[in-house]
């Protein structure tokens, strides 16, 4: 018997990741994203990006239709921009800083790291589709980053 998605999720929870806002343009002109843990690099040569959208999310059909994200790597001090792109819908962008990228996707003000990417595959993956990304621009800047643990968002040292 598969293990149930609230076992899973507490499960999972164990393993401690960074926060990502994930972000793209859709074909109306705005812009949508939403808050990531399953994201990866996968591949050095080509450089590939791997992010997981869920397919019932407000802003999947956007990422299907234009065939590229940007992953927003977020800062220990950005836990309210975290926290407003995962609630779904609505506009997310508004009052934010952010300026758009070669990609067209908005890349977020005060991010730790930023990369560019245009889908080079998708796979089914249950409730999500996996995308693969072609990292064709990335940047750094200092400071330190957002934690997710066991539900909770830490930063390092906690
Ligand atoms: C820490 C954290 C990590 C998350 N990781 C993902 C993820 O990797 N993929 C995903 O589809 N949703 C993820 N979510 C949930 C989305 O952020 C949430 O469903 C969001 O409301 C989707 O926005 P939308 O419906 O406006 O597109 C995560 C949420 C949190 C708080």
């Amino acid at each position: 018997m598969p293990i149930e998605k609230t076992e899973l999720r507490r499960v999972m929870g164990h393993f401690a990741t960074g926060v990502t806002v994930v972000t793209t343009c859709g074909s109306n002109g705005r812009y949508y994203g939403f808050t990531a843990n399953a994201v990866s690099s996968v591949s050095l040569v080509p450089p590939l990006m791997m992010v997981c959208v869920d397919k019932n999310a407000e802003s999947y059909p956007s990422f299907e239709q234009s065939r590229v994200f940007t992953v927003n790597i977020l800062s220990a001090e950005q836990e309210d921009l975290s926290r407003r792109f995962a609630v779904s819908g609505g506009e997310k962008f508004e009052g934010v800083s952010y300026r758009v990228g070669a990609n067209g996707a908005p890349i977020l003000g005060g991010v730790l790291a930023h990369l560019e990417c245009r889908v080079v595959s998708a796979y089914d993956g249950g409730d999500h589709t996996i995308y693969l990304g072609e990292i064709q621009e990335a940047e750094t800047s200092e400071g330190k980053p957002l934690l997710f643990y066991r539900g909770g968002y830490r930063s390092l040292g906690d």
